[in-house]
């Protein structure tokens, strides 16, 4: 029996998998291990199944000890592990890609929806028992019907956030290193385009690109001026991708009209300056969040940590 660590709560059915043939060591409260826990709990791990809370780095990997194999997340994104100090000491990452893929790009549409329709807006109006009457030009938002979405990183999410958006009657332009794949290209009738070209002409622009150093701050002050004012910036990627201070003051001087984001730089603190705009829909991190979707992450995270202990091939290797 090898011995796993679980760094946080996950649903039962994978957890019961791991217990079935390890001897697992779960973090069971519903709040994030301390730091200080986790350094005790790794140490002698055969494997760590990973949230993207918890930092896996090299101060990690030397307390887990020599006889790590493998660190599996239970996430797509895996910017909280560091992939190259793991490779260093033989030690196999995976990530749960595909199964989170329609719950992200539902939650990418919404908050297109949101923010162009000024959704939650409206909802605090009622909220706080404001008076509010329908009105000819009461809370008037933009139709996305006709209007360009650009998708800055095609991959699986941004399909299918693609698919949708179609469904809607948007136009879709996309960046990619590689153009799609010519079936899927066709299906979407997209436009491939530099990045330049996709802030300059979208009417929405969503991210769906890996946080990684070279994506840091990637939409930065000079890349939201690229932007149109009338623009619209969405985010399900990841926080630092965007500088935060910069769309603050883009938002507060109408540089663009508005912005989506389920993630942030400092998850959980958010930039005080996005808090008080109406024009900023703000969600707290629920890409993935579906009691279904969530079984599935922990349930394929189990399937790589139980194929790499078993000494299979693990499906989803990365790095
Ligand atoms: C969620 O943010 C994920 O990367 O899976």
């Amino acid at each position: 029996m090898a011995k796993v660590v679980v760094t946080g709560k996950i649903p039962s059915g994978a957890l019961a998998r791991l217990r079935a043939e390890h001897d697992v060591l779960a973090w069971e409260e519903s709040t994030p291990i301390s730091r200080e826990e986790l350094l005790k709990r790794v140490v002698g791990a055969d494997a760590i199944v990973s949230l993207l809370t918890e930092k896996v780095d090299d101060e990690l990997l030397v307390a887990a000890g020599d006889q790590l194999r493998s660190v599996s997340n239970v996430a797509v994104g895996y910017n909280n592990i560091d992939v190259p100090a793991c490779k260093a000491r033989s030690v196999l990452v995976t990530n749960t890609p595909g199964v989170l893929t329609e719950a992200t790009a539902d939650i990418a549409l919404s908050l297109i929806l949101m923010v162009t329709r000024r959704l939650a807006e409206g909802e605090r109006v009622i909220r706080a028992s404001q008076p509010w009457q329908w009105g000819m030009f009461y809370m008037l938002g933009s139709s996305i019907q006709g209007r360009q979405l650009g998708i800055v990183g095609m991959g699986q999410i941004g399909v299918a956030v693609a698919r949708r958006a179609r469904a809607f009657g948007m136009t879709i332009a996309y960046t990619k290193r590689t153009p799609l794949d010519a079936a899927t290209h066709k299906e979407l009738d997209a436009k491939h385009v530099e990045l330049d070209e996709l802030l300059a002409t979208s009417d929405v622009v969503s991210l769906h690109c890996p946080y990684s150093p070279e994506t840091h701050h990637f939409i930065n002050a000079a890349q939201l001026a690229k932007m149109k004012s009338s623009a619209y910036l969405i985010n399900t990627a990841r926080g630092p991708v965007v500088d935060e201070a910069a769309l603050a003051d883009a938002l507060k001087h109408n540089g663009i009209a508005g912005a989506g984001l389920d993630v942030f730089e400092k998850e959980p603190i958010v930039h005080e300056g996005l808090l008080g705009l109406d024009n900023a829909v703000l969600i707290p991190h629920l890409g993935s969040a579906t009691v279904e979707t969530r079984a599935a992450m922990a349930d394929l995270a189990a399937t790589n940590a139980l194929a790499i202990l078993g000494g299979k091939a693990a499906p989803n290797l990365v790095g």
